[in-house]
């Protein structure tokens, strides 16, 4: 996850909403612009500055999900039907809980949420502050989840370093990771929801999709900052293999 891109998320969550109400119309109108504090970075300067104009943002609070990043899966749940009333759902890089409320919200009877951080309680759902990539996480995982999922969404973003190839090369091994887990604990016709990075290198883990789900497509949807190269790719159709299809 780059500092610039959500790291303001958890600043966010440590020291309270950043924005001071009003609609997505107004937020447009009348363009806050930050001063250049005192110790203030001009890249938090930056960050400030487009939270307070960020229509997302301010619907966000009024709508009462924890993040702007709810509106990801909103809209991926628009356009691909990803949520069905009665599911079981893993959401892998949880926090602060946008994804799970919205699963929640559209019927999932279960949401499991894992993330390095802690995560306030969801009625409905089990959050584990976990490192997802540490051994035995994902058994941790599958015993929460009491049986097989219906959808693994994974929004696992890592710190950034600034250096692109680095970065593109650690959000790729969280999406196999979590494609690897997706593909271990979905039901038969599940789907897999992962955010990745434009520009390569992904081939390995559209393969693996490609040969585990009958459809595999990218979408960036409108609530993904323009300016970012986050995207998503969408596996629909989940079938196992042979030795373990049994629910
Ligand atoms: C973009 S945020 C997720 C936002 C969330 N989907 C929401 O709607 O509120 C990405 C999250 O991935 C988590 N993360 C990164 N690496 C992780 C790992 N190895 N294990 C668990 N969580 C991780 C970060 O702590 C961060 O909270």
């Amino acid at each position: 996850m780059s500092e610039d891109e959500e790291g303001g998320e958890r600043r966010r969550r440590r020291s309270g909403p950043v924005t001071k109400g009003g609609d997505a119309r107004s937020a447009k109108q009348f363009h806050t612009k930050v001063k250049t504090a005192r110790g203030r970075k001009y890249s938090s300067k930056l960050w400030l500055e487009r939270q307070l104009n960020d229509p997302y943002v301010a619907r966000a609070k009024q709508e009462g999900y924890r993040s702007r990043a709810a509106y990801k899966l909103t809209e991926l749940d628009d356009k691909f039907g990803l949520i069905k009333p009665g599911m079981k759902v893993a959401d892998l890089g949880a926090a602060p809980g946008g994804w799970a409320q919205v699963a929640l919200k559209r019927g999932a009877s279960h949401v499991v949420g894992i993330d390095l951080l802690e995560i306030e309680p969801i009625p409905g759902a089990t959050l584990l502050e976990l490192d997802f990539t540490e051994a035995g996480a994902d058994e941790t995982l599958k015993a929460a989840l009491g049986g097989r999922a219906d959808l693994v969404v994974s929004d696992l973003a890592p710190w950034t370093t600034g250096h692109k190839q680095t970065d593109h090369l650690r959000i790729v091994a969280l999406a196999e990771a979590a494609a690897h887990f997706a593909i271990d604990v979905l039901n038969p016709g599940g789907a897999f929801v992962a955010k990745v990075f434009q520009g390569g290198a992904t081939g390995e883990l559209l393969d693996l999709l490609k040969a585990r789900f009958k459809t595999v497509r990218h979408y960036k949807p409108p609530a993904s900052r323009s300016g970012s190269a986050e995207t998503f790719v969408i596996a629909q159709g989940f079938r196992p293999p042979s030795d373990s299809a049994a629910g």
